[in-house]
């Protein structure tokens, strides 16, 4: 994002932001309530629109970008429900349909990539319940596997961890160590670093809607994965 601008409801929310996240960058985007963090993600992503400045993915505008499966999102809150009740399995599923071809029903390696997002986030034996029954730091860990079952290149958490226990943050803090490991890029919302903090690269904060300070931690871990794209690696966002 290059001069990136955001207004909503007459109010500047976001201006003057510069922000490149860097392939197998593990990147914390901290700052007080209300200082843009959630309008930058949602901007970043398309689902916002500029008023003023540019923002790619991976070398496309939002509208003009199709890969979406190489895209994860994990909002901040759940834009779940919506009348039919689906279970965990199902909404977690769901994931994967941007790899799906319209006419071609569930693979095993669907199934496959379904099951371990389920193991990663402990909700393994909660699959056949009905998601909107869990409390809501179980709709969150739902919703983190939905984006894990994508298998995405780029992972966008909003504050993953708020209302998540020590526990299942560290298991976040393990799941999000391997995607790492692999040369996956993350951009993860935190108030706190907690267990992440050994995995990230830089941190961003923001405030009042400017980024205020940023830091590099350490370096990415190597990719393994690039070679194997089917696309030129560019850089996310
Ligand atoms: N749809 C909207 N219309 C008008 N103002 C909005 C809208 N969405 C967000 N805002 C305002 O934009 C500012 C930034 O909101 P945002 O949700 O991005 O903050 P945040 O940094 O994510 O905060 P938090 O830590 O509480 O999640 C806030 O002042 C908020 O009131
Ligand atoms: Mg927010």
């Amino acid at each position: 994002m290059t001069g990136g601008r955001v207004r909503l409801d007459g109010r500047e929310v976001l201006s003057g932001i510069d922000l490149r996240v860097e392939d197998g960058d593990v990147l914390a985007l901290t700052g007080p309530n209300g200082s843009g963090k959630s309008t930058l993600v949602r901007a970043l992503l398309g689902l916002l629109p500029l008023s003023g400045g540019r923002t790619e993915i991976y070398g496309a505008t939002p509208a003009r970008f199709r890969d979406w499966a190489r895209v994860g999102y994990v909002p901040q809150r759940l834009p779940m429900g919506g009348g039919v009740p689906a279970t965990v399995r199902e909404v977690v599923a769901s994931g994967r349909t941007a790899r799906q071809s319209r006419w071609r029903l569930a693979s095993a390696a669907d199934r496959a990539a379904v099951d371990r997002a389920l193991d990663a986030v402990g909700l393994a034996d909660r699959a056949r319940d009905s998601a909107h029954l869990l409390s809501g730091g179980q709709q969150q860990r739902v919703l983190i596997a939905r984006a894990l079952a994508g298998e995405p290149d780029v992972i966008v958490m909003d504050e993953p961890n708020a209302g998540v226990d020590a526990d299942n943050q560290r298991a976040l803090a393990r799941t999000l160590g391997t995607l790492a490991a692999e040369g996956r890029t993350a951009l993860l919302v935190l108030h706190e670093l907690g267990p992440l903090e050994p995995l990230i690269t830089r941190t961003v904060r923001l405030e009042n809607g400017r980024i205020a300070a940023e830091t590099r931690l350490r370096e990415p871990a190597p990719s393994g994965r690039r070679e194997t794209l089917e696309q030129p690696a560019g850089s996310a966002a």
